[in-house]
């Protein structure tokens, strides 16, 4: 790439970032950053974000378990049916830090000493078990989000692995978005003398990355129609689940998204509700008591379904989605930096900030979208932590149990 030095030295300067002069790798990524961009960043980190306003109702939900056996079984062949003939996908999205957790390495290489050696060889081996069981004799292409931090490794790490008996030209990795850290005067990080702090984009980034990467394409001509998107930290997700394929399906929602009830008023997760009539997601951060406590005449919370990060998409609505950026929000995370001095600093505390975007905010753009309440210990142990809750620990127990139950499909 050829880089007008002159020109971004003015720029940077103009921009308040003169602390970036002359660093090689920056010149190469600034290249290609908005500078304007990264001001309003930092606006949004100093001044927060506008309060949410609109009317918030509760959203219409279906509860899996109360679903009559012959509509089940309808739903269930739907989404087998669509296995069967190649218009299913699953994408996996794996490009976070897995800070929380410590892992040396991307969060899917993790062993949590189960059946399977790592939590990307226990969604592979889920995809498999199912496209066999399904029929059809074709694998479910599997499209995995990584990040530039983490691409290099997971790619490598599916080599050696032998991509878990998965055929190499079903499975599509591809990099999402990263944005420069800020550090609390607005300054864009160096984490060493030559390089600059990039962060991932948040999971509300695979929409644009999809699109930009080349996945919708793929998608297109593989003649896909739906596809399941979540993470790689919940050790029970069903990533290809025929009954949820077939609620979205043959309701011709344009994206549907699992539920389970809240363990108690302040667990950290959004909730699913309706703003202005539109699907919408309040975070457990922004949710007021109120809305947190309300309950019905039986008791039951009236904002109570929890979203877990396990959504199924037309490739229509994924498009729609990737052709305009949503919302970034602000994390405050610690980062190493150089200081004033030319010294790489490790801080004790969070001296930075990073951005996100989430995919739920994706959620208002459709004008419906079908919510399936599922059963907590079926389907969802999330891995975030070394210790205490959501840890390796529970995950590990979740998953044991799971399987002794023969839940594991
Ligand atoms: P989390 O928000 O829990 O983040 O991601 P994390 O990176 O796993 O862990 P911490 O917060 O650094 O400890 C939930 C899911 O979204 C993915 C993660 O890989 C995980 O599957 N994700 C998150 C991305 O793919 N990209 C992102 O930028 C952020």
């Amino acid at each position: 790439m050829v880089i007008d030095t002159e020109k971004l030295k003015k720029e940077l300067e103009e921009a308040g970032q003169g602390q970036l002069l002359g660093t090689v790798d920056a010149a190469e990524k600034l290249a290609g950053i908005d500078l304007e961009l990264v001001s309003g960043l930092y606006r949004l980190a100093r001044e927060g974000a506008r309060p949410d306003e609109g009317n918030i109702t509760p959203i219409p939900v279906t509860v899996a378990e109360e679903l009559p056996k012959g509509v089940r079984a309808k739903y269930v062949a739907e989404g087998e049916r669509l296995i069967r003939e190649g218009a299913f996908a699953s994408v996996t999205m794996a490009g976070g830090q897995g800070t929380r957790l410590g892992h040396t390495g991307p969060k899917g290489t993790f062993d949590l000493g189960v059946r399977e050696h790592s939590l990307f060889e226990i969604q592979a081996s889920r995809l498999l078990r199912r496209a066999a069981s399904s029929g059809g004799g074709r694998q479910i292409p599997w499209y995995i989000m990584t990040s530039e931090e983490n691409d290099g490794a997971t790619r490598r790490f599916f080599e050696d692995n032998a991509y878990f008996g998965y055929d190499r030209d079903n499975v599509f990795f591809f990099t999402q978005f990263m944005l420069p850290m800020l550090d609390f005067e607005g300054r864009i990080v160096r984490d060493r003398p030559d390089s600059i702090k990039m962060g991932a984009d948040g999971h509300g980034g695979i929409f644009r990355a999809m699109d930009r990467r080349g996945v919708i394409r793929d998608m297109e001509k593989r003649g896909i129609r739906y596809a399941f998107v979540g993470g790689i930290d919940n050790v029970l997700v069903k990533l290809c689940d025929p009954l949820f394929i077939g609620f979205a399906s043959l309701n011709g929602y344009p994206c549907a998204g699992k539920s389970l009830i809240k363990r108690d008023p302040y667990e950290k997760a959004g909730v699913f509700c309706l703003r202005d009539g539109r699907p919408y997601v309040v975070e457990y951060t922004e949710i007021s008591d109120e809305m947190a406590r309300a309950t019905d005449a039986r008791g039951d919370f009236i904002y109570g379904d929890a979203h877990i990060l396990c959504n199924i998409f037309s490739v229509d609505a994924l498009k729609d989605a990737g052709a305009e950026g949503l919302p970034y929000h602000v994390a405050v995370k610690k980062t190493q930096f150089v200081n004033g001095a030319g010294e790489v600093v490790v801080p004790d505390k969070p001296n930075a900030y990073k951005f996100e975007a989430f995919i739920f905010d994706a959620f208002c753009r459709y004008p419906e979208m079908g919510i399936l309440r599922v059963r907590r210990e079926d389907e969802f142990a999330p891995l975030k932590n070394k210790t205490g809750e959501d840890s390796v620990e529970t995950a590990r127990a979740l998953y044991e149990s799971a399987l002794e139950r023969n839940m594991l499909d």
